[in-house]
């Protein structure tokens, strides 16, 4: 982690993909319904950095190693283009730029999201790690948002330890942040 992503307050990419959010034709909701969460969940000093970016693999990926590497941001969160249609390309541009994928992450998220809609196999979204950089896919509708932070948070923190990332603590009402003790 570089000197301007670990110290000040820990910086959270908010990444939007949305060809017509992109546009202006309609408002985003996903990148606010992001950044409220956050705000509800975490206790310790963050600040969001947000973008909202058409369909585009390769605009995907700059923007991802742009929030990763310049800004240092310990933790992306994307929302939209996980599902089957020809634009849908988060999760290729994910994976273009990550060194790991973290399966586990789109794995829990469908399974959690499957109780609240049946369409939730439809999402290709995963997860990896980029240097010290979380990134996080979510679905495009604002709902799946909690839906899924809902059920990956608690282990975030912990991942974002791993990664030399900045220690994040949360509101332990609203998300046990879960971190293993140390072996002694
Ligand atoms: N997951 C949750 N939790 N809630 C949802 O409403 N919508 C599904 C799925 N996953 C949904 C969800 C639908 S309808 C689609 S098409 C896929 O996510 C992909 O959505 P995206 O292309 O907007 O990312």
């Amino acid at each position: 982690m570089d000197e301007a992503g670990m110290s000040g307050p820990a910086k959270i990419g908010i990444l939007t993909i949305s060809d017509r959010a992109s546009r202006g034709e309609y408002e985003d909701r996903g990148g606010p319904a992001i950044r409220s969460y956050l705000g509800e969940v975490l206790t310790s000093e963050w600040e969001g950095v947000a973008r909202v970016i058409p369909d585009e693999r390769g605009g995907i990926a700059q923007a991802l190693r742009q929030l990763a590497d310049e800004a240092g941001c310990c933790l992306i969160v994307t929302t939209g283009g996980t599902g089957p249609a020809a634009r849908d390309v988060t999760p290729e541009a994910t994976l273009d730029v990550c060194d790991k994928e973290m399966p586990g992450f789109g794995e829990l998220m469908r399974t959690v999201s499957l109780r609240a809609v049946p369409t939730a196999i439809l999402s290709r979204q995963t997860a990896g790690i980029r240097g010290n950089a979380l990134i996080v896919n979510l679905p495009g509708q604002p709902k799946a948002i909690a839906e899924c932070l809902d059920a990956v948070f608690p282990a975030i923190p912990y991942c974002v330890d791993l990664i030399g990332g900045p220690y994040l603590t949360t509101d332990p009402e609203r998300i046990d942040a879960f971190r293993p003790k140390k072996k002694g």
